[in-house]
C-alpha cells in the first residue's frame, strides 16, 4: 500500500433531532507521500468529522478517499489515529498499551514486545513499561498514545490535536519529538492543531478549513529547511507566515460567531 491520500468530494451532513447539520462542505484534498500536513480551522468546521471519514468510522454523505489508490470509505484499520484525548487503556501497562495495535494486527506478544521496548527505550519511555497510565506525566501518555499510533504500521497517521492539553513547555518537547519520530518513521501525517505556530513548525503544508460548514479555504506552504529549530520561530519567514494564517483564521473564527449569534 503506498502512502499517498487523495480526498475526493468528501461532505457531511448529520441528520440529528429532525434537523440537518452540514459538518463539511465537498472537499478535495490529494496529500503525497511522507508529507506533513496541518488542517487548522475554527472549532466546530469539520476537522474531526474529517478524519473519522478518513479512519473510517463515520460514512460521508458524498466522495471517496483513496489511500494508495484504494478506495478506504467505511473501513477501519488503513491508517494510524490518535485524538486528543490519549485514550490509553487505564487497566493495562504502558508497555501493553503500546503493543495493543500489534496485538490487534495479530502479532505475536514476544515479538510485538521485541519490537516495543526499543523503540520506548529511545523515545523517552525507558522504565516505564511496567507503569500503568495514571502513573505518567501528560506528556508521556501522549508519546505512549503516539507510538502505540506508529506500531499500527500504517503508512498514513492522523493526529488531531493530539498535544492541546499540555503546558507549552511539554507541547515544545513534544512537537521537537514528533519531528524526530517523523523523520524516523517516514509516514504520512495529518495533524489537526489550532496552534498556529504548531503547525508552521511542524508542517510542509497548512489547510486553513472556513468556519462551518467546513472547507478549504487555503493552502499555505511553508517553505523553510528541515530540521527545523525553536530559534527558527522569530525568523522573518516564520512571523509573515503567522500573521497570513492568524488574519486568515480569525476572518473564520468572526464568520463563526456571527453565525452562532444568528442561529
Ligand atoms: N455525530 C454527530 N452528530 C451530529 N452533529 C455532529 C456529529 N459530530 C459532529 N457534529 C457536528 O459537526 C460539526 C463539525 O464537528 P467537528 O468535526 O467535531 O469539528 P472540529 O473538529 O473542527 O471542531 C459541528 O457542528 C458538530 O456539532
Ligand atoms: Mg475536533
Amino acid at each position: 500500500m503506498g502512502n499517498k491520500i487523495e480526498i475526493n468530494g468528501i461532505s457531511k451532513i448529520f441528520r440529528k433531532n429532525g434537523k440537518e447539520i452540514t459538518a463539511m462542505q465537498e472537499t478535495y484534498l490529494s496529500i503525497e507521500e511522507g508529507r506533513f500536513v496541518s488542517i487548522i480551522g475554527p472549532s466546530g468546521c469539520g476537522k474531526s468529522t474529517l478524519f473519522n471519514i478518513i479512519a473510517g468510522l463515520v460514512p460521508p454523505s458524498t466522495g471517496t478517499v483513496l489511500a494508495g489508490g484504494a478506495n478506504i470509505i467505511g473501513k477501519t484499520g488503513h491508517v494510524g489515529y490518535m485524538l486528543q484525548k490519549d485514550m490509553l487503556l487505564p487497566w493495562r501497562t504502558i508497555l501493553d498499551n503500546i503493543i495493543l495495535g500489534m496485538e490487534i494486527r495479530g502479532v505475536p506478544r514476544k515479538q510485538a514486545v521485541d519490537r516495543a521496548l526499543p523503540l520506548m527505550e529511545k523515545y523517552g519511555l525507558k522504565g516505564f513499561d511496567k507503569h500503568y497510565p495514571a502513573e505518567l506525566s501528560g506528556g508521556m501518555k501522549q508519546r505512549a498514545a503516539l507510538l502505540r499510533t506508529l506500531l499500527y504500521d500504517r503508512d498514513i497517521i492522523l493526529l488531531d490535536e493530539p498535544f492541546g492539553a499540555l503546558d507549552a513547555q511539554t507541547r515544545i518537547t513534544m512537537q521537537n519529538w514528533l519531528l524526530q519520530i517523523w523523520g524516523d518513521f517516514g509516514k504520512t501525517v495529518l495533524f489537526v492543531t489550532h496552534d498556529i505556530d504548531e503547525a508552521i513548525y511542524l508542517s510542509d503544508d497548512i489547510y486553513v478549513f472556513t468556519a462551518r460548514p467546513g472547507r478549504i479555504k487555503t493552502k499555505v506552504s511553508v517553505n523553510m529547511e528541515r530540521p527545523r529549530k525553536q530559534e527558527d520561530m522569530t525568523s522573518e519567514a516564520f512571523t509573515g507566515l503567522k500573521h497570513r494564517l492568524m488574519e486568515l483564521l480569525s476572518e473564520e473564527r468572526q464568520t463563526a460567531q456571527a453565525e452562532e449569534m444568528i442561529s
